[in-house]
């Protein structure tokens, strides 16, 4: 078990002045910040990303959606990282997410759920080499 995730705040929830209340609750859950951009995607670089989902129906919104604003790549650490995180945050479709997870109180929908969560150690790996390099994080 690693004790590393990564995370995007995504274009919804930056757009829509989230992104500070977002960033409260993850401190706060006991995460520490171990690097930090707000940057925004290219509709390549979206579809890089999410590549993993190239033959889902909703690849091309997600590619759309992702690349339509800015949005906050970070890596954070806390003991069982990839699994506390996705807990926090909440079920893909906010309507069936928890009360009190992030997606249930900053989400719309389940293409627009305000952030996204790795779902492995090594996925966290991959993404968080996506963004940053060994200089960038501390
Ligand atoms: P994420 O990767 O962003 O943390 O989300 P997740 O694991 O909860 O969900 P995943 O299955 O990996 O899907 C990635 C993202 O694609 C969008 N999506 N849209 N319209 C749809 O039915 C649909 N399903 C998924 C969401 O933005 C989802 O977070
Ligand atoms: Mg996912």
């Amino acid at each position: 078990m690693s004790n590393r995730t990564f995370t995007m705040i995504k274009p919804d929830a930056t757009q829509k002045g989230y992104t500070g209340a977002i960033l409260d609750q993850i401190i706060k859950a006991g995460f520490t910040v171990k690097a930090m951009k707000w940057t925004r995607l290219t509709q390549e670089q979206a579809g890089l990303f999410y590549e993993i989902h190239k033959e889902r129906p909703f690849y091309g919104e997600l590619v759309e959606f992702m690349s339509s604003g800015p949005i906050v790549a970070a890596i954070l650490e806390k003991e069982n990282a990839v699994a506390d995180f996705r807990k926090l945050i909440g079920a893909t479709n906010p309507a069936q997410a928890e009360e009190g997870t992030i997606r249930k109180k900053f989400a719309s929908s389940v293409g627009e759920n305000a952030v996204h969560g790795s779902d492995s150690d090594e996925n966290a790996v991959i993404e968080g080499d996506f963004f940053f390099s060994k200089l960038e994080r501390f």
